[in-house]
């Protein structure tokens, strides 16, 4: 424990203390090509830190979490006389009868703070 924090508290103070950090926006055009090789880990780090924090609050999510996940494309084909006189479609990527709607896209809209909804397609015969 004594050498992380001997560490922490001397050789990253000194590291610190020695980059040859500018003053001003304008003083960065006045660093030497040393100052600027000082200074690429540095803002390396600061970047990487930034890109995960960044990341770990916004994480990557897919339109479709879960289903037919095998496929490279998802599908579905219905014909008109397999509808009957309303029928609504999933849009959310949450029914677990997808591609028709189950009404799961209330949970994920009150998660999400999100308002899709269904396709409700009517047959007006
Ligand atoms: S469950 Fe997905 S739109 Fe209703």
């Amino acid at each position: 424990m004594e050498a992380s924090s001997n560490l922490i508290k001397v050789h990253l103070a000194n590291y610190l203390a020695n980059l040859p950090l500018p003053n001003s926006f304008t003083g960065i055009f006045k660093l030497g090509i040393s100052d600027i090789v000082k200074l690429i880990p540095f803002y390396a780090t600061v970047g990487g830190v930034c890109y995960i924090s960044y990341r770990f609050v916004c994480p990557r999510s897919p339109v479709n979490p879960s289903i037919k996940k095998e496929s490279s494309k998802v599908a579905d084909v219905f014909a008109i006389e397999e509808l009957g006189d309303s029928t609504a479609f999933c849009r959310c990527w949450r029914s677990s009868k997808f591609p028709l709607c189950d009404g799961a896209h209330n949970v994920y809209n009150k998660l999400c703070q999100d308002n899709v909804g269904p396709l409700i397609v009517k047959n007006n015969k």
